[in-house]
């Protein structure tokens, strides 16, 4: 077991080359670069791990969809009620982490998190493909499914609802946005010397920062 975790490469022979000396003055802007080429290579670029910390101070953490970056806030969507939802209602602060394998980066963002506009929202069901709109309608994420009958029920009925009623969001289904107070870049190398570079916001300005690997 050991011998095939060592045996398998982390990073492809080719890297993108990483000049932290000329990267633009925000992170955003660096960030949709990164975005852009990833998404020429990888499936999925806009993937990203949310880490969130429950009630107890234990950390969770789940791949979700990153569905706008505006302005300074980073954007993904779920159900208010879900295990992330009841978990950022008492403690609205998160973590995104997008790793782009084929790319050898990943970025890293953390800081507090607020709730979009109910009508942001609303757009943002409104805009799902049917089977997605359907798929949040029918809640009850990550509750213990006794009975596969429950959900195909669930989905009958929530498929008719989403029919005759088109345009309605659940109320529960929130765009959440994550406003960074540091994002890092980080770019694999095979001189093992990674070139990281963090953006930390001071007094409202970003400040750049190299970082040891
Ligand atoms: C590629 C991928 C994309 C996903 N996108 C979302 C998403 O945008 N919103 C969401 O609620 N769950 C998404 N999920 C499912 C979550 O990872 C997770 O299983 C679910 O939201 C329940 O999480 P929770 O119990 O921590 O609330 C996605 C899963 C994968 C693998």
């Amino acid at each position: 077991m050991d011998r095939t975790l060592r045996g398998w490469p982390s990073f492809p022979e080719e890297l993108p080359e990483f000049d932290t000396e000329a990267t633009p003055a925000t992170p955003r802007e660096l960030f949709l670069d990164w975005l852009d080429e990833a998404g020429r290579h990888v499936l999925a670029p806009h993937a990203v791990t949310l880490s969130t910390v429950d009630a107890d101070g234990v950390p969770d953490a789940r791949v979700v969809i990153l569905k706008d970056v505006d302005g300074d806030t980073w954007a993904v969507a779920t159900s208010s009620e879900s295990p992330k939802g009841v978990q950022l209602a008492k403690n609205p602060f998160a973590a995104l982490t997008f790793f782009w394998p084929g790319r050898g980066r990943q970025v890293r963002l953390r800081g507090p998190v607020s709730v979009a506009a109910a009508e942001v929202s609303a757009a943002d069901f409104t805009a799902r493909p049917p089977a997605s709109r359907v798929e949040a309608f029918i809640g009850r994420q990550s509750q213990v499914l006794d009975d596969p009958a429950d959900l195909d029920r669930a989905a009958a009925e929530a498929a008719r609802w989403v029919e005759e009623n088109p345009g309605v969001a659940p109320e529960t289904w929130t765009r959440y946005l994550v406003t960074p107070s540091e994002v890092e870049f980080w770019q694999a190398s095979h001189d093992r010397r990674h070139r990281r570079l963090r953006y930390r916001r001071v007094d409202g300005s970003w400040h750049k920062e190299r970082l040891w690997p």
